[in-house]
């Protein structure tokens, strides 16, 4: 059953690898991960799993190994960088008589510890029952089998572990009635911004880049920052003002490798910040000797929530830690832009803003668009906007050659007789009627 770890725990790590050497990264990040959830590393071992055993992952050799390695250094709890099923959990527990966390769990724990706002609270809350209740009902009827299935015949144990299910049910309908309430809310909220005719922007970025950092940098609030991974959980949103004017700021959840599945649907409300931005800014810690194995971990997530094909601006930060890395926009024939800065210091912010700019501006879209006579008011609009390149006029309305940014035919796509502009926006945008 999942537990939530407790402070000042000392954890003894295993990372299991397949053939070949086991791959330190993992295990560099796996420690971070159990640093962030409150433990100290007492110690770490490798298991190498060529078939892995069904009833505790590791075979009983390692078992002994781990046993004797928790006993040495102290270890009361046992963190294990792969997926394990109830059973093994369970046995594994049973048979080292310590607590054993899987990745899921131990990053549940961590996200359960981080939430701030109502709404985190609940998807934690939400996705740690869902993860406990495929124990208990695993758990049942493993008993069951044990005892023939016969009925009549149940033991108190089992009886407490219906009553518990049927708590486990409720709670989760109602913790799932409440989410749906505050989604709504979310929804129109975020409604409300379009109709505010602004731009999106959001961050998003490799957990621990430094966007809480940037973001705070940027609009002067005091979004939480710290260093632990996952320090953010709830957007926070923000409007900034840019020399060509206002834009919507987002900081946004961080990314890790091989996010469970289970999380990233809890926390689809906090990704799709992302998913509606115009524009990301894909920060990344410059000093990371890792850090282009990051960008990729972080578009293959981008990809998955579909958010692959938003326009980025690549934002290397903590230019202070890299031996002389100025700031600077460079702008490579292929591929994103990219801008350097240190959030911390405050360098290269300027550079950052202009960019922003003039990347919200490169996202234009043009073609042709009919108008219907009485859509008099969007056509001056257009011309206002220096969007016309030719028109002609007949009885049916005019014919304009247009050329915008998307951000402003978004804008008055809501207007009237914005719908003219649905041709056009409908080569950008794949879910228009949702706005
Ligand atoms: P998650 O919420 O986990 O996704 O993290 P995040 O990307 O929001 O990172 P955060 O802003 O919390 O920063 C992580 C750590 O990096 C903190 O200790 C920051 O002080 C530090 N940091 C951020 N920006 C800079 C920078 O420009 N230079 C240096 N040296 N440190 C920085």
């Amino acid at each position: 059953m999942f537990e939530r770890s407790r402070k000042g725990e000392h954890a003894l790590l295993i990372q299991p690898h397949a053939g070949g050497p086991p791959d330190e990264d993992l295990l560099e990040e796996f420690a971070d991960l159990a640093r962030s959830a409150g433990a100290t590393v007492a110690a770490v071992l490798t298991a190498r799993i060529d078939r892995p055993n069904a009833a505790m992952l590791i075979g009983s050799g390692k078992l002994e190994e781990v046993k004797a390695a928790a006993d040495a250094s102290g270890a009361d709890l046992i963190l294990v960088n792969h997926p394990l099923s109830p059973g093994q959990e369970r046995n594994l527990e049973r048979l080292l008589e310590r607590r054993v966390v899987d990745r899921t769990g131990l990053i549940l724990d961590i996200f359960s510890q981080r939430a701030h706002s109502a709404e985190g609270k609940l998807q934690v809350e939400l996705a740690q029952l869902k993860h406990m209740a495929t124990r208990l009902v695993r758990g049942w009827t493993h008993l069951e089998r044990q005892r023939g299935g016969s009925i009549g015949l149940r033991g108190p144990g089992e009886t407490q572990l219906e009553t518990d299910r049927r708590l486990l049910q409720k709670r989760l309908e109602q913790l799932q009635k409440r989410l749906d309430k505050v989604e709504v809310q979310r929804t129109q909220m975020r409604r409300a911004r379009v109709r505010s005719e602004l731009p999106r922007v959001a961050l998003v970025g490799y957990t621990n880049a430094g966007k809480s950092t940037l973001f705070n940098a940027l609009t002067g609030a005091e979004a939480y920052a710290a260093d632990q991974l996952f320090a953010t959980l709830d957007p926070t949103v923000r409007r900034i003002e840019l020399s060509g004017g206002g834009v919507v700021l987002a900081d946004t959840v961080g990314f890790v490798r091989d996010l469970p599945h289970e999380l990233v649907a809890a926390f689809r409300s906090t990704l799709s910040e992302s998913r509606e931005a115009d524009l990301l800014l894909h920060v990344v810690d410059a000093a990371d000797p890792l850090r282009d194995e990051r960008i990729a971990q972080v578009d293959a997530v981008l990809h998955e929530i579909g958010a692959g094909d938003i326009p980025q601006l690549l934002v290397f930060n903590k230019i202070d830690k890299v031996e002389g890395a100025q700031p600077r926009h460079d702008r490579p024939a292929e591929g994103r832009m990219r801008v350097w800065v240190s959030a911390r210091d405050g360098q290269g912010l300027d550079v950052l803003r202009a960019a922003i700019a003039e990347a919200l501006q490169l996202r234009h879209v043009s073609g042709e668009l009919r108008l219907p006579p009485q859509a008099a008011r969007l056509r001056a609009r257009l011309h206002a906007l220096g969007a016309v390149k030719a028109e002609s006029h007949d009885e049916a309305g005019w014919l304009l050659t247009v050329d915008l940014a998307v951000a402003d035919a978004q804008r008055l796509f809501v207007q009237a007789h914005g719908e003219a502009l649905r041709p056009l926006l409908e080569t950008v945008i794949t879910d228009l009627d949702s706005q």
